[in-house]
């Protein structure tokens, strides 16, 4: 296969992939969605099971998406068509690009609207709203802003207006430098959380709670939320990291970034499980009260320490920054696609890409409230979009970039990138037939249950 350059750019460094994918990979899934869904389905048990996938599905997969965006070096759609016209395969595997894409506007339709209630979050910490507040009163706050789609729909707004503003400048200038040091700063900020944690007395229930399995509590929705989940928090399946791997240097090393990022991200899922359910336990309340779980748990322990109102409003910008990063990888793929194939300027690009987001977001906004009413399969608008995406397309979307890189893309090609020793032969046996395998069986376990 011929060398390939993208048309969109490179990254300045190994580093500055490493960066920008784990801004991708970090986000709302790890300090907002994480610990909701871990305290819905009891746990430990559902805990082991997403670290499994993480390291037996995930980390491969990722490897195979970020090999496959460099040696195409174009949007998820055209790297795809590209490489099986090489491999002289079916040219439907380009639909694979195509899900992506969709994947990625879904995703970032209702994405936007959480980051939105982060945003509301930073100013009413910031004016110090919760001092000395106790769990009724943050819960009634909290519910308040849902039943606002006003205010809901103006943060949700400002938000993909962020996201558009620097996708429509390109990656490299602005997104490289905020990550750089907003990553090590919501490390610091996290690790301070875990400290006030410890000090509220029910430290060691909630570690018990992360790590200890009790099986029993596992159902077959819950293998597949944590197998959804690893695909979601490693932003995988989808085109995200292949088109950040499009980007990547030619001699940057794919399986050490792989690591690094993985690494990375589940840390900081593990650091925000322990900050938030040893407050959850000292303050009486319940872990599985749904995608509110942060918004009604941090703001008690703001509220309480010295100088919480500082700390608050900066845990809140951060996580915005880190949503934003994340933001801007979702809607990348679909970006591309409109310079690469309709022949657009990334601007116009990024306009009609972020209106149609914003429009199915309002969807988002209404169900919760107005429309909370509105259900199919018992779940909301946003229920169904989250349980689609994260849940059926990413796995999807990854099973296929695992079949195509295992058994469609020639092994001299993957073995030229990555290398020919056992860790070569390991990933290759576990993308042919552990990984496919793995999504297989969860999928079909949980079509007993739903
Ligand atoms: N990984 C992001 C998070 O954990 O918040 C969400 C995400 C970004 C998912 C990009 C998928 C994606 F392509």
């Amino acid at each position: 296969m011929t060398k390939r350059q993208s048309l969109h750019g490179e990254w300045s460094s190994r580093w500055a992939f490493i960066l920008a994918a784990t801004g991708s990979a970090v986000g709302l899934g790890n300090i907002w969605k994480f610990p909701y869904i871990t305290g819905e389905n009891g746990g430990g048990a559902f805990v082991l099971v997403y670290l499994v996938c993480i390291a037996a599905v995930g980390i491969p997969i990722m490897i195979a998406e970020i090999l496959l965006g460099r040696l195409g070096r174009r949007s998820p759609i055209n790297t795809m068509r590209y490489l099986a016209r090489q491999a002289r395969a079916n040219p439907r595997w380009q639909y694979l690009g195509w899900i992506g894409v969709l994947a990625g506007f879904l995703i970032l339709s209702y994405y936007s609207v959480i980051a939105g209630w982060a945003l509301a979050y930073v100013f009413r910490l910031g004016a110090g709203t919760f001092s000395g507040a106790d769990a009724e009163t943050v819960q009634a706050a909290f519910d308040g802003l849902l039943a606002s789609p006003e205010i809901l729909l103006a943060w949700h707004t400002i938000f993909m207006l962020m996201t558009m503003l620097v996708v429509a400048r390109g990656v490299r200038s602005g997104l490289e430098a905020a990550v750089r040091f907003l990553m090590p700063l919501l490390f610091v900020l996290l690790a301070i959380m875990v400290g006030y944690a410890m000090s509220t007395g029910a430290f060691m229930e909630g570690v018990r709670f992360l790590f200890q399995p009790d099986f029993s509590k596992l159902s077959g929705t819950a293998v597949l939320v944590a197998m959804g989940h690893a695909f979601f928090t490693l932003s995988l399946g989808m085109g995200a990291i292949m088109i950040y791997g499009s980007y990547l240097p030619e001699k940057a090393s794919i399986t050490q970034a792989s690591f690094y990022i993985a690494g990375a991200d589940t840390l900081v899922a593990l650091m925000a499980g322990l900050a938030i359910f040893p407050i959850v336990f000292a303050n009486g309340m319940e872990p599985g009260a749904g995608p509110g779980l942060i918004f009604v748990t941090l703001p008690i322990a703001f509220g309480n320490m010295p100088a919480g109102a500082l700390f608050g409003t900066l845990f809140f910008l951060l996580l915005v920054f880190a949503a934003w990063s994340s933001a801007i990888s979702l809607i990348e793929p679909a970006v591309t696609h409109l310079v690469e194939d309709h022949g657009h300027s990334r601007i116009k690009a990024c306009l009609w890409a972020g209106l149609a987001t914003w429009l199915l977001g309002i969807g988002t906004v209404l169900s919760f409230n107005w429309g909370s009413e509105w259900t199919l399969f018992g779940k909301t608008f946003f229920d169904l979009l989250d349980f689609l995406t994260a849940n059926i397309m990413l796995p999807l979307g990854g099973l296929f970039i695992a079949l195509f890189a295992g058994w469609v893309l020639a092994r001299r090609d993957s073995e030229r990138e990555l290398g020919d020793g056992w860790g070569y032969r390991a990933w290759r046996f576990t993308v042919r037939y552990v990984s496919p395998l793995a999504v297989f069986i969860v999928f079909l376990r949980s079509i007993e249950v739903i």
